[in-house]
């Protein structure tokens, strides 16, 4: 058991530091995207196509030129959202630390 465990925490350490010897926007993109499948955003959003939800890039292309984006976003995926881009709405997600949030809106705006 403990051995098993060390194994995988070495393995996580040993990602930790092949990503971070990437660039740090790469490092960002593979965080946000891990938060997001775990969050569940990803059973009603794909980065390229719409489905349930918007594709991510479309959102972040509509929000490219705007200085708020990221506090708008953050707030739009906590507090849910509707009638913006077509009848189905997207719930609150109450699940989501304010900090979490923000990593998610940020990590949406990276995609276009
Ligand atoms: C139950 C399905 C569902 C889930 C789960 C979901 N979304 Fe959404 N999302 C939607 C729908 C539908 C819309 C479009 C709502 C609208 O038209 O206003 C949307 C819109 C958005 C927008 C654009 C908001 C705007 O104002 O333009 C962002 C950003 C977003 N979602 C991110 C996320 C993130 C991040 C998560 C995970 C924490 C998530 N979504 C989880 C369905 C979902």
């Amino acid at each position: 058991m403990r051995s098993k465990s060390h194994t995988a925490l070495a393995a996580a350490v040993a990602l930790g530091a092949a990503l971070s010897a990437g660039s740090p926007a790469a490092n960002a993109e593979a965080a946000g995207l891990a938060l997001a499948q775990q969050q569940n955003c990803m059973s009603c959003h794909s980065v390229t196509r719409s489905f349930m939800g918007p594709a991510l890039h479309d959102v972040a292309a509509k929000y490219a030129g705007r200085e708020d984006a990221a506090t708008y976003l953050q707030h739009k995926i906590l507090d849910g959202s509707t009638g913006v881009w077509g009848p189905v709405p997207m719930p609150a997600n109450t699940q989501l630390t304010p900090d979490q949030a923000a990593t998610l809106a940020s990590w949406v705006l990276t995609l276009k």
